[in-house]
């Protein structure tokens, strides 16, 4: 390192916290968006914040030194080689009497690798399962990897079929020998075959040693993907091996770190990955950037700048002597890597991953391919391990977002939106009664199109005057993503999507009617379009705008409650009849109260519900039993409406819970499959009494798993 560089490194950064002794190794999920999530995994040497990367440094050639990494860079891990460690006396030795942390200067997380990918290179290492990972642990790093057998893509299944077998059959020798203080990384073999990656992913998530199984599964054999961009088979290895590994543990892309990968690998579920590409490619001469490589010597001007090159052009870069221009670049590609893991964890935290990496799926033409193929993907239907990863990906997607939806092409694909469809195609049901006292069967279907949002004030006064004319009338809106009912008008991403104004005018052409409507159940009805005028709302409706504004107001919360906390329409038909509202001054409803009881609010930020205590109650009776337990395997009832999504408590946290504390993993027994995170849920005894109520901030299948982290966010709790 130059000295110019070297002062660069400012102000000294104190050293990591170790974990508690009971955190040691456990993954905390602070954030969702789907499959993708921003994590903490506690070690002895601080807290991995995930999604991150951990720099490959080769104890021989410190392209960067380490404590620059972590002074500069807020590096906070790194991963080195256990064997190269190992193999070289002048490094074995300081090792093992100072410690990995100490010969590296590194204060942060350190994580080694095993030999294996040195196995894969040069045809054998000379060290045993067992001494490696011993070695490992005495020289103290906090993350080892067992000696997996390095599964390469052109292997015949049987060879293929062979380093599953023999990975896992190491596992358990290796957990103990890691002892109680190293956690350790089970790798998931299987090349390019769906099943082999599954049944991998199941094997090596189930063995447990004499202290704890597994803290990270990398996911092994991909590097020869990487290196011919063979990124459609990455992602589908991906995701096979997904639909096994447990939940509550930490995925790493063994060798992956090209920032063009990160957002669709977060989005797809990732949270480590490692690389050496910051060092390789500076020597090379090649710089890094969100959208791909690019070559120096093509240069005029920086393409993606950084703190690193800011100060020079690529012609002063280019005549720099060759060890300082390789340190120069590392430094660029290892900042450009870190700034673009920093948008990824943000675009999780506000609900963009998707659309962050739909955006990035076009830097690349291997890369667009493999984004569609997800994208088709999470559309199909079959069985197996990929459409397993991909049904859950969607299930556990809050379907409501908070911010505006940048319109696309891909906009129908993005998980949310497929979750919210599915939602309406399967809770939303028509109106079985009418503004004006009837009982009887819909007469028509009015589509109302032509406006943007907010369709409050665009075209409340079209949706009045269709009902006043003919009150049996189902009022739906054409919006660019398809038609929805009028009265889910201030759902987003419905309303809040951000697009040119000829798309809002645009109609949809016939096929997509009738494919709309056949989704809705409404297909049979005769069907007027109504292209919504400037809005006529005073007048609209004349003596009878009150009554049908209110029986709007009614489908309003039958349908939201329909769709967003699984209760049948038959019985909030019931119970809303007599409701009263308050409205704020933008006229939009704040308070539902029945028999006087302020229940529920729509949320104003996404137009999904939030429940009151009063409001959690009255739903409960609908329901008031326990959930099922984890233990009893999957016992999903299969309704389309099964009623507002139940979490069965632990008795030991009946006390803290009812006064309102939330709903901490592994207190956990059981959960409605049909949780939705982002959602409202009940939090319930095993003697089926409500203790709380609040939004769930996992699915089921997480709360099985964690023992760490909060798995209901309680709103108010229950005690009398
Ligand atoms: N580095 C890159 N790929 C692999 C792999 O499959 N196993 C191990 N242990 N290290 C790797």
């Amino acid at each position: 390192m130059t000295e110019a560089l070297r002062s660069r490194v400012v102000s000294k950064r104190p050293d990591p916290e170790p974990c508690r002794d009971q955190d040691l190794g456990k993954f905390e999920v602070t954030v969702r968006d789907g499959a993708a999530r921003l994590g903490k995994l506690f070690t002895r040497h601080g807290v991995l914040e995930t999604p991150m990367l951990l720099p490959v440094i080769n104890p021989n050639i410190r392209t960067i030194e380490p404590r620059v990494m972590w002074e500069k860079y807020r590096v906070n891990g790194l991963i080195t080689n256990s064997y190269v460690t190992w193999k070289h006396d002048k490094l074995r030795e300081p090792a093992l009497e100072n410690g990995i942390h100490s010969l590296l200067d590194f204060p942060g997380v350190i994580v080694t690798d095993s030999g294996t990918f040195q196995s894969y290179v040069y045809g054998d290492v000379e060290v045993g399962v067992e001494e490696i990972v011993d070695f490992q642990k005495k020289i103290g790093v906090d993350i080892g990897t067992m000696l997996d057998v390095f599964g390469r893509p052109d292997m015949s299944r049987e060879e293929l079929e062979h380093a599953v077998e023999e990975t896992a059959n190491r596992a358990l020798i290796s957990l103990n020998a890691a002892g109680e203080e190293t956690l350790l990384n089970g790798p998931v073999q299987g090349g390019l075959h769906d099943d082999l990656r599954a049944q991998a992913g199941a094997l090596m998530g189930e063995v447990s040693g004499e202290h704890r199984g597994f803290a990270v599964h990398p996911i092994g054999g991909i590097v020869p993907l990487m290196e011919k961009q063979r990124y459609l088979e990455l992602f589908r290895i991906l995701l096979s091996a997904r639909s096994t590994i447990p939940p509550n543990r930490p995925i790493h892309m063994f060798g992956c770190g090209h920032p063009i990968l990160f957002p669709m690998c977060i989005a797809l579920g990732v949270d480590l990955f490692d690389s050496a590409a910051y060092a390789l490619f500076a020597r090379d001469d090649r710089l890094l950037t969100p959208n791909g490589t690019v070559k120096l010597g093509d240069l005029t001007e920086w393409p993606h700048s950084s703190s690193a090159l800011f100060q020079y052009t690529p012609n002063e870069v280019r005549e720099m002597e060759r060890d300082e221009r390789s340190t120069l670049l590392a430094h660029h590609n290892l900042e450009v890597t870190q700034a673009e893991l920093a948008r990824c964890r943000e675009a999780v935290r506000n609900g963009t991953i998707w659309q962050l990496a739909e955006q990035r799926s076009h830097a690349n033409a291997r890369l667009r391919e493999a984004f569609e193929w997800v994208l088709e993907q999470l559309q199909e239907t079959e069985e197996g391990p990929v459409a397993e990863s991909a049904l859950r990906t969607i299930a556990s997607t809050n379907p409501v977002r908070g911010s505006a939806e940048q319109f696309s092409d891909d906009i129908d694909s993005r998980p949310h939106l497929l979750h919210l469809n599915a939602l309406l195609a399967m809770r939303w049901r028509r109106p079985g009664s009418w503004w004006d006292g009837s009982n009887d069967n819909a007469e028509r279907v009015v589509i109302l199109s032509g406006a943007a949002p907010p369709w409050r004030d665009t075209a409340l006064g079209s949706a009045i005057s269709a009902l006043a004319e003919e009150p049996r009338s189902i009022v739906l809106i054409s919006t660019p993503v398809g038609l929805i009912p009028f009265s889910l008008e201030d759902v987003s991403p419905w309303c809040h999507i951000e697009c040119p104004e000829d798309i809002w005018n645009m109609i949809l052409d016939e096929d997509e009617i009738d494919a709309w409507l056949e989704d809705l159940g409404v297909v049979d009805l005769p069907l007027d379009i109504h292209v919504c005028q400037p809005d006529p709302e005073e007048e609209a409706g004349g003596e009878n705008r009150a009554k049908i504004r209110d029986w709007i107001d009614q489908c309003t919360i039958v349908d939201k409650l329909s769709l967003f906390c699984g209760v049948s329409p038959s019985y909030s038909c019931d119970f809303t009849k007599n409701m009263t509202v308050r409205r704020s001054r933008t006229d939009r409803m704040v308070n539902i109260n029945f028999e006087g009881m302020h229940c529920l609010s729509p949320r104003l930020q996404d137009g999904a519900l939030s429940l009151t205590l009063a409001g959690a109650e009255k739903l409960h009776q609908l329901n008031p039993n326990s959930p099922p337990r984890f233990d009893e395997g999957d016992t999903s009832t299969g309704l389309d409406h099964p009623g507002v999504p139940r979490v069965l408590l632990m008795d030991d946290a009946i006390p803290f819970v009812e006064k309102g504390r939330n709903v901490i993993h592994g207190f956990v027994l059981g959960a409605d499959s049909h949780l939705i995170v982002g959602q409202p849920c009940l939090v319930v005894s095993a003697k089926g009494e409500l203790v709380a109520h609040g939004v769930a901030n996992a699915t089921a299948d997480d709360m099985a798993f964690f023992d760490k982290g909060i798995a209901v966010k309680v709103r108010d709790g229950a005690l009398k």
